[in-house]
């Protein structure tokens, strides 16, 4: 089943090659789950899924508490209606606006099918200000959203930054790391799933932090570009390299192939 969000960087397509590299293990711990392909495509007995996005994880944890009554409640947002530029200024202030949990987090689904190629993106300020879409129809996605909600009752969610999730695991623990990818130039990088964005710093804490609890016995798989960066970072690991298509970009011409990688850190 695919993720109810749209999310940059989700990983549905690649699954077949993660699930060939995860090891066995009882509980598996995502530091960066985004729209939780990976979750929802493996059976682990236990799930940590975490990320430093506080909107994505109330919302997950709103629909697991809430279930089908916050799916009806959703739902209701995505009416004609709200199909238009200025209903989608309005909601979008008003979720900037708001502190309650159920509204902001059936906001979060609304803003996400009706914005601009489904981007989370935030200015300074912490707003989020992805542009109005013009989808001529919009899907609401109730399937996908009941089948995450049924196998969240084997989840525990955690808005956190990675280093403190990875270090909180334990011996059983299984761990696959989607960071915000590496620039491929130094112009190409998208980093605005969060107000602060993903520095080469904490791509190095990453590595460093991957080999640390590999070597307490708990193996880490990382996505990644592959550039020479990434090779020398994870040069402990055993990497898996492919060729992938990338679609990130909103102007075709820099559309095209990219190479990714695997990196299994592992004792
Ligand atoms: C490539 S996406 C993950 C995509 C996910 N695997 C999927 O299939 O949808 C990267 C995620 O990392 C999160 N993130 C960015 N910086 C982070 C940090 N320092 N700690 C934890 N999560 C972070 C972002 O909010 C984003 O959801």
């Amino acid at each position: 089943m695919k993720p109810f969000l749209k999310w940059a960087g989700n990983k549905h397509k690649y699954l077949p090659r993660i699930k060939e590299l995860l090891p066995a293990g009882h509980r598996l711990i995502e530091p960066f789950v985004g729209a939780g392909a990976v979750f929802l495509g493996t059976d682990y007995n236990e799930y940590l899924l975490a990320d430093s996005n506080p909107d994505l994880i109330g919302l997950f944890r709103t629909l697991q508490s809430s279930r089908q009554e916050f799916i009806d409640f959703a739902r209701s947002y995505f009416v004609p209606e709200n199909n238009n530029e200025e209903k989608f200024y309005e909601l979008r202030d008003l979720f900037n606006k708001c502190n309650d949990r159920k509204l902001k987090s059936a906001l979060f689904i609304y803003l996400n099918r009706h914005c601009y190629n489904g981007l989370c993106r935030y200015n300074k300020r912490g707003e989020f200000n992805t542009p109005f879409g013009r989808y001529t129809t919009v899907y609401f996605p109730e399937v996908e959203m009941q089948y995450f909600m049924k196998k969240a009752e084997r989840a525990i969610f955690e808005c956190a930054d990675f280093e403190e999730i990875m270090l909180s695991t334990v011996q059983g623990d299984v761990i696959y790391c989607d960071p915000p990818y590496v620039p491929l130039s130094p112009t190409a990088s998208f980093t605005s799933y969060s107000i602060e964005g993903f520095s080469q710093m904490k791509q190095e804490r990453l590595a460093r932090v991957a080999e640390l609890v590999s070597h307490r016995g708990i193996p880490v798989l990382i996505s990644n570009h592959k550039t020479e960066f990434t090779m020398q970072e994870y040069s402990k690991a055993q990497i898996t390299d492919f060729e992938v298509q990338r679609f990130i970009s909103s102007k075709a011409s820099a559309r095209g192939k990219a190479q990714e990688l695997l990196a299994l850190f592992q004792n």
